[in-house]
């Protein structure tokens, strides 16, 4: 299968090398509007497969023809917040770099499963839902994977063992749920393994995993989204049926509808297969409701912005 993804930058090129050097698949189109950044990443990768053995082929671009054939299209492309921009000035640009790369999917790759990276990622997630058409199995928001290893890697530092999982649902966001109910040591529910107070430091080291990187680095991670994005493709790819926490379009599932927010959803060749409902705490619920609502004003924004672009 050909891949491709949108956005040379950190975790598109990070993705792209990862694909390469798992042969996930037999193509990876690298296409960003920056082609020297693009061209230049991908002739190091094509080095490093020499010396890999692998066999995927990459090939860079700026031109949307290329993205032909593709069975799936990660959308990495965006920009970042600068000084004296406010988040709603951060949309209108991302808006629109989503709806220039989502009408050339649909034009180029129209049976792609699409795969949404860019943040704000439930937004853009809804935004490409929208502005594509396509059926709400076929466009998936990576964001909860990220969030779900680093919960687990929060719960790695305090215990002696791999046999571990974590789940987190919500916005890929500060209003992210990190389920205490739904992650387990040993099959072990959290709230059974450690007290309230480590629960707590779980969650919040949870939720600040993103900015910790952030303050180190200047700019956002890179290496652990590709490893998500990867799990994802594979998903897909090999059909595993995997249980993934992706933002989804939602109709009553988790008493939402109408917006894509983070839930746990059956992965597999045909995209989302299932939204998966999970029973949740009362106070699990009460905190996912609060994520939904965190997003209406962005909503809102999208909304006039395709009311006015007519879509
Ligand atoms: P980056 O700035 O390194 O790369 C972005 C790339 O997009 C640049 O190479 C730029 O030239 C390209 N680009 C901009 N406009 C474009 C257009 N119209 N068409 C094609 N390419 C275009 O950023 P990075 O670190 O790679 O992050 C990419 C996005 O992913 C950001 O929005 C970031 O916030 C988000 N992100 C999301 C995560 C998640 O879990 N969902 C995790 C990490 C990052
Ligand atoms: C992250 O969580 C910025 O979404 C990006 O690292």
């Amino acid at each position: 299968m050909k891949i491709s993804v949108i956005g040379a930058g950190n975790v598109g090129a990070s993705t792209c090398y990862l694909l390469i050097a798992k042969e996930i698949c037999s193509e990876v189109v690298l296409l960003d509007i920056n082609r020297q950044v693009a061209q230049g990443k991908a002739i190091d990768m094509m080095q490093a497969s020499i010396t890999l053995g692998a066999k995927t082929s990459i090939k860079t671009t700026h031109d949307y023809q290329d993205i032909e054939n593709s069975g799936i299209v990660v959308i990495t492309a965006g920009v970042p917040r600068k000084e004296g921009m406010s988040r709603e000035d951060l949309l209108h640009i991302n808006i629109k770099i989503m709806e220039e790369v989502v009408l050339n999917i649909k034009k180029y790759a129209p049976n792609s499963i699409v795969i949404v990276v860019s943040n704000p990622l439930d937004i853009m997630n809804y935004a490409a839902f929208k502005l594509s058409g396509f059926g709400k199995n076929r466009v998936i928001g990576m964001g909860g994977i990220l969030d779900s290893a680093r919960m687990a890697y929060a719960i790695s530092k305090r215990v002696d063992t791999k046999e571990i999982k974590a789940l987190v649902i919500g916005t890929h966001s500060e209003h992210m749920v990190p389920l205490l109910s739904q992650s387990f040591v040993y099959n072990q529910a959290l709230k059974d393994v450690f007290d309230e107070k480590t629960c707590g430091e779980i969650i919040q080291e949870t939720k600040n995993g993103g900015a910790q990187i952030v303050k180190f680095l200047q700019t956002s991670a890179y290496y652990a989204p590709a490893a998500s994005i990867c799990t994802l493709v594979e998903a897909i790819l090999n059909d595993t049926k995997s249980l993934l926490p992706c933002s989804a379009w939602l109709e009553g599932e988790y008493n939402a509808s109408s917006v894509s927010i983070g839930v746990p959803v059956v992965v597999g060749r045909n995209g989302i297969e299932k939204v998966f409902e999970l029973p949740l705490t009362k106070e699990e619920t009460k905190s996912f409701k609060e994520s939904v609502n965190s997003l209406s004003d962005s909503l809102a924004v999208v909304d006039k912005y395709l009311q006015n672009t007519n879509y």
